[in-house]
């Protein structure tokens, strides 16, 4: 069967960085680009850790560009330090022996999907797609799929409402819902099911290769934040949901909806309201509702113990 065709658009991120070691490593898919933007940390971050974590997948080939720097209208405050600092834990790098590709990030995109069948990750706010949108009118309908974490049905973890990548540009947001692309959406009320434990910790710890040695040791301080904002360690996948699509498109469960986002309102801007009628069953853009951890925990085990020093 032929590979699909994978450009992840990211902010990383602890969990940005699985869900891209994940997606180096799998055999149903061929990464083709790494394109970073502003969200955990700023995007002179964002792109120094997905050099990192490509570097540290081996994956030279792959090239890592930097798109928007900044939302299309509010700038972000304070750096946020749920993935720490440096958005991946803290911990010592040497430099990265994958260069930054001199091309801007959004451009990248368009190239790569000009050249071919195409399917987007996107797993950080979703600037660099508005952006790519308002450069290239009419581009949604040459994406194959676009599969995206964001947004929440009942809670959000930035506020009640609002879920980080969407709150963090509900004006990109809004231009990418309402374009017509294929989209499939992870929202927090299907990441939430998919969680590692501190034995999966121990068990990449223990494979003794740099990658398991390095997604344990970044996946602590992440538990850590877990456990002091939810009360317990087990550490949320949320982007790697929209990466395990890709690689096995019926082990998450999903239902047509149509998706609003809101960009005002004093309590609830970066909301995103999902309508499940089922007048919405057949509409272009579906949402995960359940997934089988056991299952998603034991191909992220296998996949990453493919890695090899
Ligand atoms: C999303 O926000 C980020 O902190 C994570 O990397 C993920 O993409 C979850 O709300
Ligand atoms: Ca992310």
């Amino acid at each position: 069967m032929a590979r699909t065709r994978v450009l992840i658009d990211t902010d990383p991120g602890v969990d940005d960085a699985v869900a891209i070691l994940l997606a180096l490593v799998s055999p149903e898919i061929d990464v083709v680009g790494v394109v970073t933007v502003n969200g955990n940390v700023p995007l002179e971050k964002t792109a120094l850790n997905a050099r990192r974590i490509v570097a540290l997948a081996g994956r030279y080939d792959v090239p890592v560009a930097a798109g928007c720097a900044q939302p299309l209208s509010e700038p972000l405050g304070e750096d946020s330090v749920v993935h720490g600092h440096d958005g991946l834990g803290d911990l010592q790098w040497d430099e990265p022996a994958v260069a930054l590709d001199p091309r801007d990030g959004v451009e990248l995109m368009a190239e790569l999907i000009e050249e071919g069948p195409l399917s987007i990750v996107a797993i950080g706010p979703l600037t660099n797609l508005a952006v790519l949108l308002q450069r290239h009118p009419g581009i949604d309908k040459r994406v194959e799929h676009l599969v995206i974490m964001g947004g929440a049905s009942f809670q959000g973890n930035v506020t009640p409402a609002a879920e980080f990548n969407i709150w963090a540009d509900p004006e990109a947001a809004r231009v990418v819902f309402d374009a017509a692309w294929r989209i499939t959406l992870m929202p927090l009320d299907l990441t939430h099911q998919a969680f590692l434990n501190d034995d999966d910790l121990a068990y990449f710890n223990g494979l003794g290769t740099e990658v398991g040695r390095r997604t344990a040791a970044m996946l602590e301080p992440y538990a850590q934040f877990h456990d002091r904002w939810y009360g317990n360690r087990d550490v949320i996948m949320h982007d790697a949901m929209a990466v395990y699509e890709l690689l096995d498109p019926r082990a998450i469960e999903k239902q047509g909806v149509r998706l609003a986002v809101e960009v005002e309102g004093v309590h609830s801007r970066g909301a995103t309201f999902i309508d499940r009628r089922r007048e919405h069953a057949r509409n272009h853009v579906r949402v995960g509702v359940s997934v089988d951890n056991d299952r998603f925990r034991s191909l992220l085990r296998e996949r990453l113990a493919a890695y090899r020093d």
